[in-house]
């Protein structure tokens, strides 16, 4: 699909300088008062600011944080974001208190090449998520051409990510060009085995992901809440466990796709189950698969120790793996095994290896396995998902219809 993109990487030097870009980012990243918890995607910028600076361009940033719902809430302004931005470049950079409006425009006039305007969160503007196109018309005002490398927010039709890109020539930034083709190749260069490696807590999330991946996975590895539905679908008590009772006929329908594509969805044979979710906790060992029954009041909160063998083994013997959500409740150490050993599987592993969901980030960085040792973390949760499931982009798919400089 890329091919028919229009690409920062691939634009003559000389038709970028001197010229204003309008860059759309996504910085919406963890905060606590006041403090980033998690800058990575503010980091996952730095090679297309860098480019346009390199270039002799002046840059225009946009970027939502939080759903503010077009009101102007305090804690979603980007000042902490453009303090570490600043931080992280080495330079100064202006930030305004407004992403619209005269002292906008004539901040923009001003630019010079190689300088940086952060300008307010687009989401204090209501015409922001309505992709109202007079709000994304505003937003595009002296600049001269749009370069999307929002991966995190491609999947959302809103005025600064799809709107913007009607009224300039617009292009993948870095980001969205790595994310786009790394992606894009577990199908189209699909290297087999491919396994997916799928948790989290509700199925509606998932399920779009785990169909798509029916046709071309070898395996389907479910942990987390999501296998709770499965057991239930297939007539087992989950007695207290988190659980999508209304979705019992969805799972039974995968189950049964399954066998006609022939793709082995594996779910866990033994669960880890507790009456009381604390660090504290006590639990045992359950082997659903031989028949065991969990007691009144217990939950599952975690896979057990035959399964997490089962899985490790189907990891080693793949060549792709695609993880996106934990496979127990890791936060708490009584049920943490599971995903932190898959996760140090995955990291192992010789396979190709994709990472998505901020969930299973947060498992990486918990338990402290180096980044590098995946093939690619994604900066996108719910866009990542959408790219698996085959959905179309609309911050992606716009960047194909454009006028010529
Ligand atoms: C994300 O964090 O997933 C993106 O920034 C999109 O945010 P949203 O779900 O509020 O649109």
């Amino acid at each position: 699909m890329n091919s028919s993109f229009r690409k920062l990487s691939q634009e003559e030097p000389q038709k970028l300088k001197g010229k204003r870009a309008l860059l759309r980012v996504d910085f919406n990243v963890p905060q606590e008062d006041g403090k980033i918890l998690d800058d990575s995607r503010i980091k996952a910028t730095l090679p297309t600011l860098r480019f346009l600076m390199d270039r002799g361009c002046s840059v225009v940033i946009l970027s939502h944080l939080g759903r503010p719902k077009g009101t102007v809430m305090e804690k979603y302004r980007l000042t902490e974001v453009g303090k570490r931005l600043e931080e992280l470049l080495q330079k100064k950079i202006q930030k305004l208190d407004v992403c619209i409006g005269e002292e906008a425009r004539e901040a923009k006039k001003s630019l010079k090449n190689g300088e940086i305007l952060l300008l307010e969160n687009t989401r204090f503007h209501i015409e922001e998520t309505e992709n109202i196109l007079s709000f994304a018309e505003e937003l595009t005002e002296e600049c001269d051409f749009f370069v999307q490398d929002a991966f995190g927010c491609v999947h959302r039709a809103h005025a600064s990510t799809e709107g913007v890109a009607h009224f300039l020539p617009a292009m993948m930034g870095f980001l969205v060009e790595k994310e786009v083709d790394t992606l894009k190749n577990v199908f189209e260069e699909k290297k087999s085995p491919l396994t997916l490696v799928i948790g989290g807590a509700k199925i509606d999330t998932k399920i779009g992901v785990i169909h798509n991946f029916l046709k071309i996975a070898d395996s389907i590895l479910i942990g987390g809440g999501l296998a709770n539905t499965f057991f239930n679908a297939k007539g087992y008590d989950v007695q207290e466990s988190l659980v999508e009772k209304d979705k019992a006929e969805l799972a039974r329908k995968i189950l049964q796709e399954a066998g006609e594509e022939k793709c082995r969805i594996v779910l866990p044979r033994d669960i880890i189950a507790s009456k009381e979710i604390t660090n504290e906790a006590s639990t045992r060992v359950v082997h659903r698969k031989n028949g065991e029954l969990l007691e009144a009041g217990e939950k599952i909160l975690d896979i057990g120790p035959e399964t997490i063998a089962l899985f490790k083994d189907i990891i080693a013997q793949s060549e792709t793996i695609v993880w996106n959500g934990p496979l127990g409740l890791f936060e708490y150490e009584p049920f943490s095994n599971g995903t932190k050993t898959i996760a140090n599987a995955i990291a192992s592993a010789s396979a190709t290896s994709i990472v998505g969901g901020g969930d299973s980030i947060d498992a990486i960085h918990r338990f402290a396995i180096p980044e590098h040792q995946f093939s690619h973390i994604s900066t996108g949760g719910g866009a990542m998902l959408e790219f698996l499931e085959g959905k179309i982009l609309p911050g992606v798919s716009v960047l194909r219809k454009n006028t010529e400089w």
